[in-house]
């Protein structure tokens, strides 16, 4: 079994590139005869879907657009609870099919919090592919639409996902071992 030592924690080899990539290709063959002549615009939501999101269009065979976006966090002055907005949107998104890029769809707070402020201007549709869900975990409405990979409901590093700022270069995803 592949072990790695991240931060004095051991980890281990949960889906290997090869698999990562056949989930890859599956969501691509589904974006390129589901959304074909529909121009989408994909949001990378950085950081941990940069990896995802460069695999994955590599693989479509229709006309796109990608942009990036990240959630920044800051405490409100009025309120006490941590608000995140969104930064770097540049595209116009109002009347397109939009297409979110996330690394991993867990409890689904961060995409409810995404799909509420993009709706604020008004796409036509807005789909959502991740890299990984965890159905365990995920208690939203929101549909899926496209998950590469389904997993459990441990802590993953690898492939964009990091632990603590380290591991997102690592072609294959590691899970937390238990010892
Ligand atoms: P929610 O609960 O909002 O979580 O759906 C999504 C965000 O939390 C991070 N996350 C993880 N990051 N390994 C990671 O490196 C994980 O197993 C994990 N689970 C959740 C991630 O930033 C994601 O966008
Ligand atoms: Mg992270």
């Amino acid at each position: 079994m592949k072990e790695i030592i991240i931060h004095n924690k051991k980890f281990t080899v949960l889906i290997p590139s090869e698999k990562i990539q056949d989930g890859v290709t599956g969501v691509a063959e589904k974006i390129n005869s589901e959304l074909k002549g529909k121009q989408p615009l994909f949001i990378c939501v950085l950081n941990g879907a940069f990896i995802f999101a460069s695999d994955l269009v590599k693989k479509l065979n229709i006309e796109c657009e990608i942009s990036f976006i990240k959630l920044a966090s800051y405490i409100g002055t009025t309120s006490s609870g941590e608000v995140k907005t969104l930064i770097g949107l540049d595209k116009n998104v109002h009347g397109r099919t939009v297409v979110i890029l996330e690394d991993i769809v867990d409890t689904g707070l961060t995409l409810e919090t995404i799909v509420k402020q993009l709706s604020f201007f008004e796409p036509k549709e807005i789909k959502v592919a991740t890299l990984l869900l965890k159905p365990e975990a995920y208690k939203r409405d929101i549909p899926i639409d496209y998950a590469a990979l389904k997993v459990p409901n441990d802590f993953l590093v690898g492939y964009g996902l990091d632990y603590d700022g380290l591991g997102r270069n690592l072609e294959d995803i590691y899970v937390l071992a238990v010892d």
